[in-house]
């Protein structure tokens, strides 16, 4: 066993660091095109029930477990596990969130990898390195190779400088620059023509929408892949935390960072979609819907952009320099957990930890970009869709019915001493027992 663990020095660090994992490319890109596709606030609706009422749960089963173990997710389901076949089960589960998150990072690092490559672009135009950066914005396999190993070692760094002096410290500069950019964006892009009618088809309702199981499937799995769940990230970042504080209350202000701020990029995104449409661009697809996939993001708003002149360029360096902060913060999480593995249970020393797990994650990133159209969307469903969801149903089986009752209490308790009364004690231990299992289960099936 190795150096002594890592731990977030405040309270505002730790929020940072785990609002930094859960906001990311899932919250700007993702939540406002699925509320768009979906019925606009119908989706938006149904997705703060699901988040507060079977996210929250399963990420303060994460964080409480983490808390209580203190080590990586292998070790920590070990330690709550009793009995040789729990403890079995235990690993299993453990390694599959390991391996899951890794193979999460590989795809997240190729479309991070754009971003930055999109956020040269302007950079380039103002110099007038006009060659640059048209080589810069079109797809091609050795530019999404170089950027991949660009952003591949921009987390490795970070991660190489540890929990308090990496990812604290780079969380609490990102996070707060990343709503500045946020709020400003989305003010600027309100005085221009056309943003009334992308909040319009943002917030009102169809709500003839709101029973299609479809909307209730996205807005479970848009949940907890902005809440990073499932996959032991929540549980390593918990097993960074003071046992001085209160995690439900920590827990529930995670949750309301990563909800509030996929809200308002959907305030930023709808409208610059329908001020695009005013200025000529085509934002609607062959089906008549909202352009949502990689065509948003890497030719509706640098259309927009486009047609902004020299202002323009201003507003997407500030875009893609959200989305490079809203990414990095995330990937930094993902590979904390490997890396977490390696330094406790293998005894490897952290800066070799992350850099090798870091190189096998980044060939597996290569293959994927040169290989890219079978496998990009094979490795995203896969794991999004399948492995995410079970693992986070395998979490809530082991907090809810393999741990002792008595073991959560004494864990929440250490910075809420009177947790035995509280509301949170009153309704969470049922909620991960029964509700949240079964609803996981239910929407897979779908
Ligand atoms: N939540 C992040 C987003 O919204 C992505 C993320 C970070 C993640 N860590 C994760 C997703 C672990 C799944 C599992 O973009």
């Amino acid at each position: 066993m190795a150096a002594p663990r890592g731990e977030f020095s405040s309270r505002f660090g730790f929020l940072m660091a785990a609002a930094g994992s859960a906001v990311g490319l899932g919250n700007i890109w993702g939540f406002p095109t699925n509320a768009a596709s979906n019925g606009g606030a119908a989706f938006l609706f149904t997705y703060l029930i699901l988040a507060f009422a079977l996210a929250y749960p399963a990420l303060m089963a994460e964080l409480i477990i983490g808390r209580h173990a203190r080590a990586n997710a292998v070790t920590a389901l070990k330690s709550i596990s009793p009995g040789p076949r729990s403890k079995m089960a235990a690993v299993a589960v453990g390694f599959a969130g390991i391996i899951t998150v890794s193979f999460i990072l590989s795809f997240y690092a190729i479309v991070s990898g754009w971003m930055i490559a999109f956020f040269f672009d302007p950079l380039a135009r103002l110099l007038g390195l006009d060659g640059v950066a048209s080589w810069l914005t079109t797809d091609a396999v050795l530019r999404n190779s170089i950027f991949v190993v660009v952003f591949m070692v921009m987390t490795v760094t970070i991660i190489n400088a540890g929990v308090k002096d990496g990812i604290e410290k780079w969380a609490s500069r990102l996070m707060p620059s990343l709503i500045l950019i946020l709020v400003l964006l989305i003010l600027y892009v309100f005085t221009l023509p056309g943003a009334m009618d992308g909040l319009r088809a943002y917030l009102v309702p169809d709500f003839s929408r709101i029973a299609d199981p479809l909307l209730l499937v996205d807005a479970m799995g848009q949940a907890f892949f902005s809440l990073s769940l499932g996959v032991g990230t929540m549980l390593v970042y918990g097993s960074y935390i003071s046992k001085k504080e209160n995690l439900p209350v920590i827990g529930s202000l995670v949750a309301l960072l990563d909800v509030g701020i996929a809200v308002l990029a959907g305030l930023l995104i709808l409208p610059a979609m329908y001020v695009a449409l005013a200025s000529g661009v085509e934002i609607f697809d062959a089906q008549g819907g909202l352009i949502a996939g990689p065509g948003l993001i890497v030719s509706v708003l640098p259309a927009l952009f486009n047609t902004m002149g020299s202002v323009g360029l201003l507003v997407a360096l500030a875009f893609f320099l959200l989305m490079t902060i809203a990414s990095l913060t995330s990937s930094i999480s993902m590979l904390e957990v490997p890396v977490a593995y390696g330094v406790e249970n293998l005894g490897v020393e952290r800066s070799r930890a992350s850099i090798t797990v870091g190189a096998v994650i980044t060939a597996i990133s290569l293959l994927i970009v040169f290989n890219f159209d079978p496998w990009f969307d094979r490795v995203v469903t896969t794991t999004t869709e399948i492995s995410q969801p079970l693992l986070g149903f395998a979490f809530c089986i082991f907090v809810a019915w393999v741990w002792q009752r008595n073991g959560i209490l004494e864990e929440i308790k250490q910075g809420d001493p009177d947790a035995e009364s509280s509301l949170f004690f009153k309704i969470w231990p049922f909620y991960v027992k029964f509700v949240c299992p079964l609803a996981i289960l239910v929407v897979y099936f779908q």
